[in-house]
């Protein structure tokens, strides 16, 4: 289980607990200063009554010292649903922070960065949906959560990376329209069992063919987007003890070619279970710097630098600014937002 700072006010002892941890990681004198910018906002966050939440792809001196929860998407949706707090931060991007404020309409919700946004979440609009349900009538709609809230509150139930199968096989349809990862669906497809169909890519498969239970939209995640089968087969050919865990935003190539693959929770705690010399991670890469700091005794391979550009946009200072100004507010127009949430909330009821 990873423990983070959150609760530490002092700079001094900050930065000596962030320094066990990260020093192979983190210039010392950049440890100094992000300790003193850390130790400010958890004195703020306490005196604003606020929790901050944390993706687990933040960099690693953020990750350790100012969250009080970190984790996945559905673990930190469930976090902002109990939370007794005033103010959420979400350490994260906008479709997180919009998913909070979602399941908490009257309290605050700030992004840090009104730059954190998603290249899944832009692939798809609120009017593609509608398109799709005239399109396929009466089939479900199951959503990313990597969406906005317009495009949720046009779905039937959300999903996350780590109850996609349970979601879909919990609608007991014969066929769910699947939005917006092309990859996720096909790994979900391939996992119950389903055939898929991308009808906006290809429409005569739609006109065509009569045996498909599963229908697509092509968006991507530009990050895992990159990860290929040949890198696979070159990190085996220098390492072949190493285990590797892909996240299932990466092609169904790249995940058969893996060893394991789930949600970022589920690779970290694979990590923490699991007793193999040397592991990779074909996810952001952040991830990884903060998997290998909490498991000294794993080696940690590093495949590449691939930053979630998004993601890369959460800093220390502008998480301060954000307390301090109580910028950025999440604003979603009550009707949307009533449809969206429930959405969520049947999602979360699944697990
Ligand atoms: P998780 O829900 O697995 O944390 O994934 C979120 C995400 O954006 C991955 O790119
Ligand atoms: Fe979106 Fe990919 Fe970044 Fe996750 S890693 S926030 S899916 S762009």
């Amino acid at each position: 289980m990873i423990t983070t700072f959150g609760t530490e006010t002092s700079a001094d002892s900050l930065y000596h607990k962030l320094k066990e941890m990260l020093a192979d990681v983190v210039p010392d004198f950049e440890l100094r200063l992000k300790a003193e910018q850390a130790a400010e906002i958890n004195a703020l966050k306490r005196e604003k009554n606020a929790v901050i939440l944390g993706h687990n792809y933040m960099e690693p001196a953020l990750f350790y010292s100012i969250p009080d929860f970190v984790g996945d998407s559905l673990d930190l949706a469930r976090k902002a649903a109990a939370t007794d707090k005033d103010i959420i931060i979400f350490c994260g991007v906008r479709f997180m922070a919009e998913t909070a404020k979602l399941l908490n309409p009257s309290k605050m919700v700030l992004l840090p960065s009104e730059k954190a946004g998603c290249s899944l979440a832009a692939s798809i609009t609120a009017e593609d949906v509608r398109e799709l349900r005239r399109q396929f009538p009466g089939v479900p709609v199951v959503t990313y959560v990597n969406t906005y809230a317009d495009v949720k509150a046009e779905s039937d139930i959300c999903c996350t990376s780590s109850n996609a199968v349970a979601v879909v096989n919990s609608l007991n349809a014969d066929t769910v329209i699947f939005l917006p990862d092309e990859f996720l669906a096909g790994n979900v497809a391939k996992e119950t069992g389903r055939h898929i169909i991308f009808p906006t890519k290809d429409p005569r498969h739609a006109s065509d063919s009569l045996d498909y239970q599963m229908i697509g939209w092509p968006g991507r995640c530009e990050v895992h987007d990159k990860f290929t089968v040949e890198d696979i087969i070159n990190i085996r050919k220098q390492f072949p003890d190493v285990v590797i865990l892909a996240h299932p935003e990466c092609s169904p190539e790249v995940v058969a070619a893996s060893d394991y693959s789930a949600s970022t929770n589920a690779m970290i705690r694979y990590v923490e279970q699991t007793k193999a010399p040397r592991y990779l991670l074909l996810t952001e890469c952040s991830m990884g710097e903060n998997i290998a700091a909490a498991n000294p005794d794993k080696e940690m391979l590093r495949l590449c630098s691939i930053r979630c550009p998004h993601m890369n946009q959460i800093t220390l200072e502008d998480t301060l600014a954000s307390l301090q100004k109580l910028q950025y507010q999440i604003e979603i127009p009550e009707d949307i937002r009533v449809r969206a949430a429930r959405a969520v909330e049947r999602m979360i009821a699944i697990g």
